[in-house]
């Protein structure tokens, strides 16, 4: 027999950045953050995982290339659901195939560059939880399966909602406190859209996973972002989502992205995550915002140089129209126009 479950998870961009860990193993950052989920026909993986006595062992593969399953973040998250499965198996009073101690095969497809600061590792490890959450029948909440995400990759425990969501950092040391809530479903803010701008589809330089350690360690603005700019941001954030205050999204936004990369800059050696394509996009919006008197488009940029351009479906002409006007000539931009939804299973 051969047991199976498939399942999308669509990736997030963060508009308040998660940069630096309190505890590297178990993924516990220094401070919240809070994303917009993409539509899941944009960007997104799609996994399916099964499982069978005749498999000879776990096995992982993306894009159909064969991934090293044993590294320390997958198998966090493998053993994490084991343990579910293993609970269920045991506390039901009809007896369950045990899945458990079954090989698994997961299988993954990106549908966009892999590791070139799309967040493929958000979607890809929130895709693989949610799909062996279903294969295993597990009762556990979005929020339950974001602990577990969270292992895989810090940002990952965001994907497993739609719309608008918050990473809390947490206090405790176990971790079982920094899991990810819903700020307020897509459909609060339907008129949201986001401008994708692949500037390189490259793999990035510096992981996020190394970059954020250097960061910690060595950059002096580092620890007034952590503890008072970005806490003083969340709240204000959340209050501009609830309220549909695009000027003031857009402003924290874009005083975000630009905060976080000069903590990037700050670090010692220094990382540089955007290039003359990210800075000629950064201007275009700037005078975008300058003509319309008012915050039309906000820009945000992760580790990486392409660029996501927030905007409200009413200035599409204008904001959208002038990205393809203008980079549409230019080779190595390539636009995919997003539309925030709620993340549905398949
Ligand atoms: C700049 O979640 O990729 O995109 O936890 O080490 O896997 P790990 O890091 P990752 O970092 C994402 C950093 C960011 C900001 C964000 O998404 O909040």
């Amino acid at each position: 027999t051969i047991y199976r479950s498939s399942s999308y998870a669509p990736v997030n961009i963060a508009v308040i950045k998660y940069w630096g860990k309190r505890d590297p193993t178990l993924n516990l950052p220094t401070n919240s953050s809070l994303s917009v989920t993409l539509s899941q026909s944009d960007l997104r993986t799609h996994t399916t995982a099964t499982c069978s006595a005749s498999y000879t062992s776990d096995s992982l593969l993306l894009n159909g290339k064969d991934q090293d399953i044993s590294t320390a973040r997958t198998q966090a998250c493998l053993r994490e659901l084991r343990t579910l499965r293993r609970k269920l198996e045991s506390e039901s009073p009809h007896p369950l195939p045990e899945l458990s101690s079954l090989p698994l095969k997961i299988v993954s497809e990106n549908n966009f560059p892999t590791a070139a600061g799309l967040a493929s590792s958000a979607a890809g490890f929130a895709a693989l939880v949610r799909a062996i959450a279903d294969l295993y029948g597990l009762p556990a909440s979005p929020t339950e399966l974001s602990r577990i995400a969270r292992q895989g990759s810090g940002s990952a425990c965001r994907s497993l909602f739609g719309g608008y969501v918050a990473w809390n950092k947490g206090e405790k040391d176990d971790g079982s406190d920094s899991v990810a809530y819903e700020v307020a479903p897509a459909s609060h803010w339907p008129d949201m859209r986001a401008l994708i701008l692949v500037a390189s589809a490259e793999k990035k330089d510096v992981s996020s996973t190394s970059g954020m350690q250097t960061t910690v360690k060595t950059s002096s603005l580092f620890p007034a972002r952590a503890e008072q700019v970005v806490p003083k941001r969340m709240k204000e954030m959340e209050k501009a989502i609830q309220g549909k205050d695009f000027e003031t999204f857009g402003n924290i936004t874009m005083a975000e992205s630009n905060s976080f990369h000069a903590t990037c800059l700050d670090t010692s050696p220094p990382i540089f995550y955007m290039n003359d394509t990210s800075r000629a996009a950064i201007r275009i919006v700037e005078s975008l915002n300058q003509a319309a008197g008012k915050v039309v488009a906000a820009y945000t940029f992760d580790a990486g140089p392409n660029a996501v351009i927030y905007y409200l479906a009413e200035n599409e002409a204008e904001v959208a129209g002038t990205f393809k006007c203008i980079l549409g000539k230019k080779e190595g931009w390539e636009g995919q126009r997003g539309k925030a939804v709620t993340a549905k299973k398949e």
